[in-house]
């Protein structure tokens, strides 16, 4: 059997894991939301949420990540329905509008054979706290094996993961993190050079607001990588120096050398005030066009989360150009990601039943 159908069949049977479904145990639960930094019990063993880059150690991201390349082959030899969630409920809760995460979401739990509902919330007009509590309560009673949330207040995710008896994935929480954008950016990245440490990798734009630098910065320190922040300083917190990056706010100067230029979306609903003259004043600057990109390395990778602001951040040119922008297979890989992590929650969350 080849290396990547061997991976994702060699799993516990859906059905050995469900039998802890109803365990009175899952009603007190005091296991901690995400694995222990540090502890090294917990260094190999499937995490039983996934919160945050934050923590997490360079063997359990490589685990993520080789699972998740075994997925990306399954999913182009178009072998893609199984049934290693069968039975098993996903729901994705977003409560801030989003098309490609939950999208990649849904087909995720789909060719693994799962359940999938979607659950749109506006959280407009309630008051958020009950709120997250009495939807924690509702899913309990609804038997919900993973729950995917997307928040627009940071620690949505953690809280309700204390709440719920699911395995709770963080799909972005206010500026907070996006783990599985970052793990998606990884696989790209590795694939295309083979490794991820001492690559080093420009992140560029609204670092501010933006929950997808967060997590890339977390898991790209944790595995060696060399991290820039590049963008204007209304933009990037001094604070993040801390977190183990450089910043530059000389877009030429952080682009020279870089193996990676990741770009990010200038995130307008999120400022408040003025912290960017005008899109047009922005682009003349940090907008990344042929011009600014001579000065990474001449096979440097582009890359962005999306959704893109072209002409904002990024120059359509450079953003189509097949030769330099792995986007499309950033969505690609997002998909991939996904069924490696769902996959791998649904083992910590049967294992750790009695
Ligand atoms: C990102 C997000 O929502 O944080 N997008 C995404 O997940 N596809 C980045 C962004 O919105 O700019």
């Amino acid at each position: 059997m080849p290396d990547y159908e061997r991976a994702a069949a060699d799993r516990p049977l859906a059905s050995v894991r469900r039998q802890g479904r109803f365990h009175p145990s899952r009603f007190c639960s005091k296991r901690p939301p995400v694995i222990a930094a540090g502890s090294r019990e917990t260094l190999h063993q499937p995490p039983r949420h996934l919160l945050a880059m934050e923590g997490m150690h360079p063997p359990q991201i490589a685990a993520l990540l080789d699972l998740a390349e075994s997925y990306a082959l399954l999913n182009r030899s178009g072998k893609t329905k199984r049934d290693l969630l069968r039975g098993q409920t996903l729901i994705n809760l977003f409560f801030e509008d989003s098309t490609r995460t939950r999208t990649s979401f849904e087909l995720a739990g789909k060719r693994l054979g799962a359940d999938v509902i979607n659950m749109s919330v506006s959280t407009s007009s309630v008051n958020k706290g009950e709120t997250l509590l009495d939807t924690a309560s509702t899913l309990n009673a609804m038997n919900c094996d993973l729950l995917v949330v997307r928040h627009d207040q940071s620690g949505a995710p953690a809280l309700l993961a204390q709440k719920v008896d699911a395995a709770v994935i963080n799909a972005g929480d206010g500026t907070h993190e996006h783990p599985t954008q970052a793990l998606l950016d990884a696989l790209t990245i590795r694939r295309h050079r083979g490794r991820l440490e001492g690559l080093v990798v420009a992140i560029c734009g609204d670092v501010l607001h933006s929950r997808v630098a967060r997590s890339n910065i977390h898991l790209l320190t944790t595995m060696n990588s060399r991290v820039r922040v590049v963008g204007p300083p209304t933009l990037i917190p001094s604070s993040i120096a801390a977190l183990g990056v450089e910043i530059f706010h000389d877009m030429r100067a952080g682009l020279a050398g870089a193996d990676v230029v990741m770009m990010l979306r200038l995130q307008r609903e999120r400022m408040v005030g003025g912290l960017v003259p005008s899109a047009r004043e922005y682009f003349r600057f940090f907008g990344l066009d042929a011009a600014k990109l001579a000065n990474a390395k001449p096979d440097a990778l582009v890359m962005h989360p999306g959704p893109m602001n072209r002409g904002v951040e990024i120059d359509s040119a450079v953003a189509d150009d097949p030769q330099r922008s792995v986007i499309r297979e950033q969505v690609e890989m997002g998909v991939a990601v996904r069924m490696a992590v769902l996959d791998t929650l649904s083992r910590g969350h049967g294992r750790n039943e009695p």
